[in-house]
This record gives C-alpha cells, structure tokens and sequence, in this order.
C-alpha cells in the first residue's frame, strides 16, 4: 500500500490568504523555514493503478498538478483517481468534488450522516448531478469497506467523536459518522495504517484500533487548546471543532507517547500550530517525543 500526503494542513492552509498572524505572515515574507502547506488530503493505492482520493480538498487542482501518478494519460481525458472518499462533510474536506466536474461520473463513499449533509446544508451532491454526477455508496462504521479502485488494501471505518460542520442538521447532536477515522489494512504484508485527520476524543475503541495499527496518521490541527483565541484569530476551541491538541495531559502527545514503536504522524495542521516552525519549541517537543508533522508529499509505503 502506498500513501502519499496531497494536503498536510488544516482548512485554510497554509498560509492562509488572510491571516497574518505568527507563521502565516512570516512564510509570507520569507522569515521561517516553514514550508507551505496546502489543504487536507491523502491519497492511497494499492496492487492496482487506480488511486482512492481520500477527501477532497479545495487545493485539489494543485495537488493533482504537483503528483505526477495522479495524471496518467490514458485518453483525451484521464485520471488516475478511480474513486473518492469523504470521511467527514466539512468545506477542507469536500469543496475539491467541484473542481473534479470536468471529469467521469464520481463514485463517492461516504456515511450516511456525510451524505445527509451534502444533500442539505451543503448540497454538492445536488451541484455535481448537473455536471459530472457522482453515485453516492454508503460507509457504515464497523463494516469492511469494499473497493474494487483498491486491490490489496482493506478498508473499516470507525465512528469518531469529533465535530459536524456548522450546516450540518447534526450540528447540535452529534451522530455517530458525522466522522469518521479510517483502518488500511495491506493484504499482502498485513500491516495497517490508522488515518483519523479530525479527532476529539481517543474513546475505547479507538484506542484499541490505534494500538491494532502499525502506522498513526492522527489529527495535528492544534498545539493548544485556546491556540486560535489566544493569536487573536478566533473564538473557538479545539474541542468545540472536534479536535484533540497536541497539548496537555490528556493530548495527542501523551495519547501517541503510548505506542513509541508505531510510526506517528501528524496531520492537517492549522495555521495557527507552532509545529509548523521547524525552530519552534513546540516542534522539539514533537520531535523528542519521536512523532513526525506530515508534509505535502510525504509517502507511507507499508
Ligand atoms: C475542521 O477540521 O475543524 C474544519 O475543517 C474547520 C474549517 O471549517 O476550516
Ligand atoms: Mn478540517
């Protein structure tokens, strides 16, 4: 199986086109050795040719344009994204799908609460029917996910506790599979990689599935938990957006310091996040502690 990091950071990216607080506006002048990142995205192949874009970024022109396996030339018009899968509803994750409407007819797996979403509050099911179309199959947590895009390679979701989007109908009730983490599972070598990009709570199960695995690809948005309140730049926290920050007793750190054997990445990181500065203390402290920051382009051969 083989992964490759199309998007490392959080929505807005990085720098966002906005913001110039901290990193943001000294990438912009050329002050950090940090480097740009563009917006959540994983893809993943297995025996076959076809690649499984794992959610659809905003950033999705530029990802394709710079991953020269994603545009074999197979025609006129051509792809190497043989399906897509959306593991939650929010903007970062889904907005990409219109930029693919020059395409085939897209299969998309997702949840059923995922699907409820994009057919309501953000109707991209409905926008893409008038151009490409896209069929809709459905993700249930638990339940092995079959692919035929993805020889070699099973697929399980896990029902995440983390946040719905804004125009969500779930906003204010959390339902299992508004969220989703992902097990990948290498047919051939057995190993498994566990990719959960939003996670607010490692609950149990998840626990269990992180401990089964033998690579943690894992929610990096925030260093601390007041970070956006603090830079000035927002009043939520990181729980109330679903995600776990790196900070803290009870965080990533300390969470991942368990399994010091297992390969631990970091991923969708917001803008905000100390890590991104390779000089940063917050960036040593990651590094003693032995996990990685994904960057755009970082490959997970298993
Ligand atoms: C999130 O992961 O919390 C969202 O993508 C935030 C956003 O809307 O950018
Ligand atoms: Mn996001």
């Amino acid at each position: 199986m083989e992964i490759k990091v199309l998007g490392s950071a959080a929505g807005g990216g990085f720098p966002q086109w906005n913001s110039n607080v901290g990193l943001n506006r000294a990438l912009h002048d050329g002050q950090t050795r940090a480097s740009a990142r563009t917006q959540s995205s994983i893809a993943v192949r297995g025996r076959g040719e076809d690649w499984l874009l794992i959610n659809a970024s905003p950033d999705i022109r530029q990802q394709i344009l710079a991953t020269p396996a994603l545009r074999p030339a197979p025609g006129r018009r051509g792809t190497g994204i043989g399906a897509v899968l959306l593991m939650d509803s929010q903007i970062d994750h889904t907005a990409g799908l219109t930029l693919l409407r020059e395409g085939e007819k897209l299969d998309v797996h997702c949840t059923r609460q995922v699907y409820e979403d994009l057919t309501t509050g953000w109707p991209l099911f409905n926008v893409l029917s008038h151009y490409c179309g896209a069929d809709w199959h459905e993700i249930v947590p638990g339940r092995d996910i079959s692919l035929d895009v993805l020889p070699g390679v099973g697929l399980r979701a896990v029902a995440l506790s983390s946040a719905a989007p804004p125009y969500s109908p779930h906003r204010q009730a959390p339902t299992p599979g508004d969220n989703i983490g992902l097990v990948l599972t290498d047919a051939a070598t057995g190993r498994r990689v566990f990719y959960a990009p939003g996670l607010g709570a490692i609950d149990d199960v998840v626990a269990a599935e992180m401990a089964a695995s033998d690579v943690l690809l894992v929610d990096g948005t925030f260093f601390t938990e007041t970070e956006m309140i603090d830079q000035g730049v927002g009043r939520k926290t990181a729980a109330s957006m679903g995600h776990l920050p790196q900070s803290g007793e009870q965080g990533m750190l300390a969470t991942l310091a368990r399994w010091p054997d297992k390969r631990r990445v970091l991923i969708h990181i917001n803008n905000t996040n100390p890590i991104l500065d390779p000089d940063s203390e917050a960036r040593a402290t990651v590094a003693a502690a032995g996990v990685e920051v994904a960057h755009d382009g970082m490959e997970i051969v298993t």
